[in-house]
């Protein structure tokens, strides 16, 4: 889900695709790439206190990362056929480091975004 607004319903509407698609009978994983981490709040978790950095995309999208695939952060939901990648407020520490490291001009954002299809491309045969 994607909107430049703020508070549009994009999580909003993401959560409830997401139930939808999974009430029709399809796997579904959430992936929330956002650090305010409401999606992963409207799924039951409190990202503060149920989530820690080694839960989230963290691992994975870091500057230094130490997780090659996804599947290490993927977690059942109360809702069945429904799987999240979920978020906490460290996920943006990803955004800094980022952002830090493209202060020499050149960036990385580019890279981390097919870096993060690679990983949900591998795990879809594996989950
Ligand atoms: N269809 C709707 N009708 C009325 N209120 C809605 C609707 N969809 C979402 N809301 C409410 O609007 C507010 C913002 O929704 P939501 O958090 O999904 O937006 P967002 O685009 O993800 O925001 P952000 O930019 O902060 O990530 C929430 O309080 C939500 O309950
Ligand atoms: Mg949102």
């Amino acid at each position: 889900m994607q909107n430049f607004k703020g508070g549009v319903g994009k999580s909003t509407v993401t959560t409830h695709l997401a139930h939808y698609f999974g009430v029709q009978g399809y796997r579904v994983l959430v992936v929330d790439c956002d650090s305010q981490a409401t999606t992963t709040t409207l799924f039951g978790f409190n990202p503060h206190f149920n989530i820690a950095r080694e839960q989230t995309l963290y691992p994975y999208l870091s500057i230094d990362p130490t997780q090659t695939d996804l599947l290490y952060a993927v977690q059942k939901t109360p809702w069945p056929n429904v799987d999240l990648i979920p978020s906490n407020l460290e996920l943006f520490d990803v955004e800094y480091e980022l952002a830090a490291s493209g202060a020499d001009g050149g960036s990385v954002l580019a890279s981390r975004f097919r870096k993060l299809k690679r990983g949900l491309q591998g795990s879809r045969a594996r989950l």
